[in-house]
């Protein structure tokens, strides 16, 4: 992960710098650094922990210079601390800011220390400024010696390299995670993504896979791994130049699942004809009559929201959905028809394992399908059509507003899917049209339930490990409910399909591990709640999140239960993820853990 940010401009630029580099802080924030040139001298500032640490330290010694590289860090190898932090230095001739993995670090590494090269960090990427040192010392001019150095490297890599003899020369080069280079009046900006470089220009060049960059303060040139020029379109980014903020929320996390309601209005009235209560069949651009598949794949709460989406599919559509992890599905070699479709879900849009997927697919030659939040990522430029999730820039760590919002196009696509193929008729299709009209109204009353799922969290503080339960499209949900608490509670927390309790997991139930089953009263309520019977007859405490019906009918005691809204079964993913949401956060805020932004993680994972 990590974000870099890069500029050659008129001004001290370590301000803008760590400017750009507040709005990449989701890409990673366990240190940060900035280097600059100035007199003819490499200079650095870092600082272990958040980007207000190094704000701090430049505060106290500031860095002169019209050029410089910034980065915040994701520690991928050695530790988080200052000596790990970028940039990294090679002879006070180099510096370097990298985002990604180098994978031949460790031969390159041994090669260098065999030149009498030594090393400062424990980090891969000072390889790569002690290879550009060498070949500078072998004679070579700074552009040459960087692009001997990048036809070493193996592995994944976003880069922008400064030189101490040039100042009026980045390189930039790109070889998986995104470089965007801006354009401006007699100045030049390099960012891992459009909005660090908001502030600055909407004139954006993005890299392709393979292209490094020779930015001046003049003007631009890109060339392919074999030295050759290539020509990249400049695009107009939609990048705001404003920071968003929490307005009067205390986390970003609180503040995106009160948006809910609203984000998921705007999400699905860009699929549904809410007047005529159809699907509009212009935001899909897939065949779905004639597929006999759809390969989806994706991580983390994406991968979960497709999992839903695999009853919606199967059940409506009768579309058969082969749903994978994306770091499994990128070596597993599934074999696709060309009558398979390929569907990525991805917030970011930069996930590298999803994006890794969806080239296997392309390789392929099926059609591909992203469900992406940010509309101008890899992800979203290199399928064949969007489906844009307006939720707006999601901050927290977390994803809150993006999975509902990606339930909300998945609900709209396999209702779709079915009308196309002719497996509901046009009032079944009306029904659950009205019913995903409605998901806005239904999660502005469950968050209405606030203060009591406040009081079950400040239970939750006294265990150490927690099991969530649910059948059907509310097991990917009890999965969910679990991801979430841990993330940010640092509670250990399990999803199982509550069928397969008595298969292992049962052997853990005591009056230690609370057990939140979620069971609306569906088709399999009952079966749902033979399955508390089990953990209660084990004195497990239960807390059920259901319906009114579920509740009169449940005859179980429960440490607590929680009454939600009566909604159609279609629909209940959406207005039940909000609960477990809550859950998860009011138990981080009364564990006092950074909510925000959890220990160990991202927001955007562009490393395997
Ligand atoms: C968990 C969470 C992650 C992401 C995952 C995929 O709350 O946010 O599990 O869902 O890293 O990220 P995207 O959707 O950006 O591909």
């Amino acid at each position: 992960m990590c974000g870099i940010v890069a500029i050659v401009g008129n001004t001290p630029v370590a301000p803008l710098i760590v400017d750009a580099l507040k709005r990449l802080e989701y890409r990673g924030y366990d240190s940060a650094g900035v280097a600059t040139i100035h007199g003819g001298r490499l200079d650095r500032r870092r600082a272990e922990g958040k980007l207000v640490n190094l704000e701090r330290r430049i505060a106290d010694q500031p860095l002169t210079g019209t050029i410089g590289i910034g980065h915040t860090r994701w520690a991928t190898h050695g530790v988080p601390n200052e000596t790990n932090a970028h940039p990294h230095f090679s002879n006070d001739d180099v510096a370097i800011v990298h985002n990604g993995i180098i994978e031949n670090f460790a031969e390159l590494r041994a090669e260098l220390l065999a030149d009498g090269y030594t090393f400062a960090s424990q980090t891969d990427t000072e390889v790569v400024a002690h290879l550009i040192s060498r070949e500078l010392a072998r004679g070579s001019a700074a552009v040459d010696a960087a692009f001997a150095a990048l036809k070493r490297l193996e592995g994944a890599f976003a880069l922008a390299i400064i030189f101490r003899g040039d100042e009026d020369l980045i390189v930039g080069a790109r070889n998986g995670p995104p470089l965007a280079i801006g354009h401006g009046d007699g100045e030049m900006f390099l960012g891992s993504d459009a909005i660090a470089l908001a502030p600055f220009t909407n004139a954006v060049t993005y890299l392709e896979d393979g292209d490094w960059a020779v930015v001046r303060r003049g003007g631009l040139e890109i060339f392919d791994m074999n030295g050759h020029r290539v020509e990249r379109a400049q695009q107009q980014s939609i990048g705001t130049k404003f920071l968003v903020d929490k307005g009067n929320h205390r986390h970003f996390m609180e503040k995106e699942i009160h948006e809910q309601p609203e984000v998921i209005s705007h999400t699905l009235s860009h699929y549904i004809d809410f007047a005529e209560r159809t699907t509009k069949s212009d935001a899909i651009p897939f065949d779905f009559a004639n597929l006999d598949r759809i390969a989806i794949s994706a991580c983390g709460t994406a991968y979960l929201a497709g999992l839903v989406s695999k009853y919606w599919f199967e059940r409506l559509a009768r579309l058969p959905v082969d749903i994978d992890i994306a770091s499994e599905f990128r070596y597993r070699e599934m074999p696709l028809s060309k009558r398979s479709a390929a569907l990525f879900v991805s917030q970011s849009g930069e996930t590298a394992d999803t994006l890794a997927s969806l080239r296997y697919c392309r390789q392929q030659g099926v059609a591909i399908g992203a469900i992406v939040n940010v509309q101008e990522s890899t992800i979203a430029r290199e399928s064949d059509g969007i489906f844009p999730t307006l939720a707006g820039p999601e901050i927290g760590v977390a994803s809150t507003k993006a999975f509902t919002c990606q339930l909300s196009v998945l609900a709209s696509l396999a209702l779709r899917a079915a009308k196309e193929r002719g497996t509901i008729s046009a009032e079944e299709e009306k029904a659950h049209v009205r019913a995903l009209t409605e998901a806005p109204r239904y999660t502005s009353q469950v968050l209405k339930l606030e203060q009591q799922v406040e009081k079950v969290a400040r239970e939750l503080t006294h265990y150490k490990h927690v099991l969530y339960l649910g059948r059907d499209t509310n097991y990917p949900l009890a999965m969910e409910g679990a991801l979430k608490l841990k993330e940010i509670s640092y509670i250990h927390a399990e999803g199982y399909a509550a069928g397969e309790l008595k298969h292992g997991p049962i052997a853990l139930i005591d009056e230690n591990m609370p057990v939140i089953v979620i069971a609306p009263h569906d088709h399999i309520f009952d079966k749902t709640v033979s399955n508390m019977q089990e953990v209660a007859a084990r004195g497990g405490k239960i807390i059920l999140i259901t319906d009114r019906k579920g509740a009169e009918r449940a005859g179980i005691d429960t440490l607590e239960t929680i009454v939600m809204p009566d909604v159609p079964q279609f629909v209940a993913p959406i207005v039940y993820a909000l609960p477990i949401q809550m859950l998860a956060y009011y138990t981080a805020v009364f564990m006092g853990t950074d909510v925000d932004q959890p220990r160990n993680l991202a927001k955007s994972v562009t490393v395997e």
